[in-house]
């Protein structure tokens, strides 16, 4: 059978696919094979062309007879990838195999993403146990102590009941941005499908951190013209969770005795939204963000200041949601911010 025959079909496959003989040359290419090795392959030792030997040892398998074989390694270059390696034999065990005659098939598939995703799982099961342990080790300290010496202290009883009971609900609150951040994420490729009035709901966010600002001292001021159209489609509980957790952290990181301005106007164009936009910019005067934390903002559990988050009760989750939230419903969120200044948090919903 002629060789070339099988390439229109080998170039439609993801994989990088070779077909090489018994001396390891490289007798065909596909497509993606070249792309990502180079276009002088033809004739040249698989080893050459990819120095790994890991994918030497399972291709040698092959040629000293084994049906087949598998490894999975790791290119440093050009950009680090790992890719899975099957090599099948082309002739069976009887069959002599002739000089430059097609002997077995190698073929390299990208799976960078199933180790990039399973990194993630593990870094993120580690920050989530880290979490959670720092207050359930208050917890034990202070049950320990109220056991033992603060048995009959009535004054640190108090003290500490308070203290565990701040660090109880921090746990409640880890654990409640958990869950929400699995929800939008099961949700992700649902679009919503609610009517909902925008103005009224950020009026909604804005009464419910009413408390938070007075005892913060800080002015809350909604900005938005009386003929501004704001129905959208949408998820009500989610859209409500957006504006509560930036106006909140514009409150909590912001100046207190200062203003925090919620800004609603309309956008005919934005970047990565299609079609005309809402945009909604909620406005701080507070010590503001260096540029270098800004793109890192909505990762899981990052914070600035981990000190200051943590003591406003912060669980570093809010911005991850506001991210997945505003994803699902194809809007995106932009920052800018100058220190010393203050910080606005720009919402983009598509109309
Ligand atoms: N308006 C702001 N001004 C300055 N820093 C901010 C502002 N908003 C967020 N940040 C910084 O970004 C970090 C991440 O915010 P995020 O809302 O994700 O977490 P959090 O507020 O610490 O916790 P949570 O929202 O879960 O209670 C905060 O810890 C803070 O350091
Ligand atoms: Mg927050």
């Amino acid at each position: 059978m002629q060789l070339e025959l099988l390439l229109p079909a080998l170039n439609g496959l993801s994989a990088s696919v070779f077909v090489v003989d018994s001396d390891r040359q490289i007798l065909l290419v596909n497509d993606a094979g070249r792309a990502l090795f180079g276009n002088d392959l033809i004739g040249v030792d698989f080893v050459v062309a990819i120095r790994n030997p890991a994918c030497l040892e399972a291709i040698n398998q092959v040629l000293q007879g084994d049906k087949k074989s598998e490894a999975v390694i790791t290119l440093q270059k050009p950009v680090k990838t790992t890719f899975r390696v099957a090599v099948a034999s082309l002739v069976s065990k009887a069959e002599m195999p002739q000089e430059n005659q097609p002997r077995a098939v190698v073929s390299l598939e990208n799976i960078s993403h199933i180790f990039e995703a399973e990194q993630m799982r593990s870094e993120f099961v580690a920050n989530v146990s880290h979490e959670l342990r720092s207050p359930l080790t208050a917890l034990n300290g202070f049950i320990e102590t109220l056991k033992g010496a603060a048995r009959d202290d009535e004054e640190a009883r108090e003290r500490f009941l308070d203290i565990m009971e701040r660090e109880a609900n921090r746990m409640n609150r880890l654990i409640g941005d958990l869950l929400s951040l699995s929800k939008v994420e099961a949700d992700a490729r649902v679009r919503p499908q609610e009517q909902i009035d925008l103005r009224l709901l950020i009026k909604q966010a804005i009464a419910v951190l009413q408390p938070l600002a007075t005892r913060e001292n800080v002015e809350l001021c909604l900005s938005i013209a009386d003929d501004f159209e704001t129905l959208i489609s949408g998820d009500q509980d989610q859209l409500q969770q957006v504006f509560v957790n930036l106006v909140e952290n514009a409150v909590k990181y912001g100046q207190t005795g200062g203003v925090v301005t919620i800004a609603i106007t309309g956008k005919e164009r934005v970047v990565g939204v299609r079609g005309p936009a809402i945009q909604i910019d909620i406005i701080d005067q507070g010590a503001g963000i260096k540029s270098e934390h800004i793109p890192r903002l909505t990762e899981r559990f990052y914070r600035v200041d981990k000190g200051r988050s943590r003591e406003k009760g912060g669980t570093g989750l809010g911005l991850a949601i506001v991210k997945h939230i505003l994803a699902r419903h194809r809007g995106r969120l932009q920052v800018a911010s100058e220190i010393g200044k203050g910080s606005t948090f720009s919402v983009f919903l598509p109309r």
